[in-house]
């Protein structure tokens, strides 16, 4: 999400003195895949040279994964995809997923109401997967995504009344917003050559901010998850802020609750403040908050529901395919604001979850399952993410320092350890505490701050993980993972788990890509003008959405600044690219429209298709974009269905 004019996630809420790299063992660097700079001109080799713009990124004398030609950059109100690709829109915000009843039909103008939007499609696209119906389709599946939010401007929320802005000031209006977040399951099929909805299918479904769902795992039932409406602490109203997601190989859908912050105010003599510490570590701003939920619902006043925050921050466990099914917050994965999650297995088979902390100066985690995958025992995978060990990482500058790589720690979570049960900034009541508080279990492990950690993704055989740093413009101290103070183009970190197992507790890592942009005759000779593998061609700004298709392609995704000038001249509106992790070229696959953010993405399994969301386009509230209908439509969320005109595999 990008919430202008500040965005919440930019301002730090770790307040903790923690050193980026400290009581470790720093083992040399040598490992397989990863580039060795032992001197200042390996170091020279890595930034981009006063000739980077000039390096081109269609140099075919370099065997690539990458077939397609680059696209220039783009500040036009439409999607700009490679030459030889159709890019579609689908399912915009508002798309009936039922041909009778409420929220059958859509009126163009937003007067949808409450009970309409619970049977249409959400608000502000984000992560999504596609599961094919049986399970190797390419043409029929159920298309699952997150609706993150709704836009908001200073006069109210920015379309979901209508075009001009209007504040939630009703129940009705409240609910309508309430109902226009989560997540939507989707059937759809492709039908000579072209995608639809499967309307009134019995997989259709919204998930809402009020949908019943279970808290499940280490820290359900305990005293902090308790509220008058939910006095056993097990089952929850809703998810929200759903960003990224990942999926999981016995076939669930993962989503990600990130800046649940927002949704929590008070109305109860706001100007006192009121907010524990730990309520300010995980970013609650004191009085009224701008969604205004609480005005209507008093469990999202966190004076008179203090209890009621701590039941989100979760990832969420989804099966797709029944229809019945209460989604499960998964509580032993730990709360913070997650981006997405992506899954790897160890040596034996258990699971590992990876995730990021969207915050400045936050944390990336691991989650490792106590028992082993089974593959096809639906009913024991099923409990897979109920019990394991919550690791954070600790990136340190390893043998050398100054040569953007390093090695690394997972640290367990646990209350057994001394330092987590004698912090003496939080006392921790119990494991289900440390769990429920896991930005204060890193803060006493100190665990390595991070410029602002957004996706995650596993190459699909190296196993490499590979995570976008998005930016920290208040960064003032660095280190060799986030090399640079005011950071505001960001840069994709790379780890490689010890003895190749997804289980190690150390590892080696390296910087991918240090976004930047050379063409800022200011940033040449700077670590601005972004490591090497970034060109006039290619550059762009905080990298967010992240993906590895089959091939090992890497796609990356941007939601930054789009203001195409000053340090972002020649960058744009945000969009998709696509690397190629041993020759470390990064090409421009596709162009956002207005004020989005290119987010989410999955592909068929043959590869052929491509989705992935448009999300917040025109959100200035400036009237700059009508995408994707165009005359003076308002603008809406959508998803992007893109294909090649040959049928051939997208990257190619
Ligand atoms: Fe919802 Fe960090 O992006
Ligand atoms: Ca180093
Ligand atoms: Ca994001």
């Amino acid at each position: 999400m990008h919430i202008s004019p500040i965005d919440s996630e930019d301002l730090p809420t770790n307040t903790t003195q923690n050193e980026h790299f400290q009581d470790v063992v720093n083992r040399a660097v040598n490992r397989r895949g990863f580039l060795k700079f032992g001197s200042g001109a390996a170091v020279a080799t890595f930034l981009a040279g006063p000739l980077a713009a000039c390096g081109g990124s269609n140099n075919d004398s370099v065997a690539s994964l990458l077939g397609f030609k680059a696209v220039t950059a783009s500040s036009a109100d439409t999607v700009v995809v490679a030459e030889g690709y159709t890019a579609t829109a689908f399912v915009p915000w508002g798309t009936p997923l039922f041909s009778t009843g409420a929220g059958s039909t859509w009126s163009g103008t937003g007067s949808e109401t409450a009970a309409d939007q619970a049977r249409q499609v959400g608000d502000n696209h984000d992560g999504i997967h596609f599961f094919p119906i049986d399970g190797t389709s390419s043409s029929e599946g159920l298309l699952v995504m997150n609706h993150e939010y709704n836009t908001t401007v200073a006069s109210g929320y920015l379309t979901l009344f209508g075009a001009t802005p209007a504040p939630a000031n009703t129940l009705e209006r409240v609910n309508k917003a309430i109902n226009s977040w989560g997540c939507s399951v989707i059937h759809i099929k492709k039908t000579a050559g072209a995608w639809s909805v499967v309307t009134d299918s019995v997989y259709n479904r919204r998930i809402t901010a009020a949908t019943p769902m279970l808290l499940t795992g280490p820290a359900a039932g305990d005293a902090k998850l308790q509220t008058s409406a939910d006095t056993t602490g097990t089952e929850v109203l809703g998810t929200i802020n759903n960003c990224g997601n990942g999926y999981t190989p016995w076939g669930t859908y993962l989503t990600c609750e990130e800046n649940f912050n927002g949704n929590f105010g008070t109305t109860d003599n706001p100007s006192v403040d009121g907010r524990t510490d730990a309520m300010k570590r995980y970013g609650i701003t004191a009085g009224t908050s701008g969604y205004a939920w609480e005005t209507q619902h008093t469990r999202f006043d966190y004076k008179r529901e203090p209890n009621e925050s701590n039941r989100f921050g979760w990832i969420v466990e989804i099966d797709p395919f029944d229809p019945t099914s209460k989604p499960k917050k998964r509580t032993a994965l730990g709360r913070f604001k997650h981006e997405n999650a992506a899954y790897a297995f160890t040596k034996d088979k258990r699971v590992v979850i990876y995730m990021g902390d969207d915050q400045a100066n936050d944390y990336i985690y691991k989650f490792v399952s106590t028992n082993a995958y089974i593959e096809g025992n639906q009913r024991a995978n099923a409990t897979l993410l109920d019990s394991g060990k919550l690791y954070v990482a600790k990136f340190n500058d390893g043998a050398t320092t100054g040569d953007f790589m390093g090695t690394g720690q997972w640290v367990e979570l646990n209350i057994s350890n001394t330092t987590i049960a004698s912090y003496g900034t939080y006392t921790f009541s119990n494991q289900a505490d440390v769990l429920i508080h896991a930005r204060i279990a890193g803060d006493a492990v100190g665990a390595t701050k991070m410029d602002r950690p957004e996706w995650v993704t596993v190459h699909p055989t190296s196993g490499e993980v590979y995570v976008t740093l998005t930016n920290n413009s208040g960064r003032t101290t660095a280190n060799d993972a986030n090399p640079r103070t005011s950071n505001i183009y960001g840069q994709i970190v790379r780890w490689r788990e010890t003895g190749g197992d997804a289980a190690a507790t150390t590892f080696d890592w390296d910087i991918f890509v240090l976004a930047g942009n050379p063409t800022v005759p200011a940033n040449q000779g700077t670590t601005k003008a972004g490591s090497s593998n970034v060109t006039a061609d290619n550059t762009f700004n905080s990298p967010d959405g992240l993906g590895f298709d089959q091939f090992g392609r890497l796609w990356i995704q941007t939601d930054g600044k789009y203001t195409n000038s000053g340090d972002y001249a020649n960058q744009g509106n945000n969009q998709m690219l696509a690397a190629d992790p041993v020759t470390k070229e990064i090409r421009r696959f596709l162009v956002g429209p207005k004020e989005c953010e290119v987010t989410g993405l999955t592909f068929t399994p043959d590869s052929k298709t491509l989705f992935i969301n448009i999300q917040h386009p025109g959100e200035n509230g400036d009237n700059a974009s009508h995408w994707p209908e165009g005359g003076s439509a308002m603008p809406r969320s959508a998803t992007v269905i893109i294909t090649k005109n040959d049928g051939g595999v997208i990257g190619t």
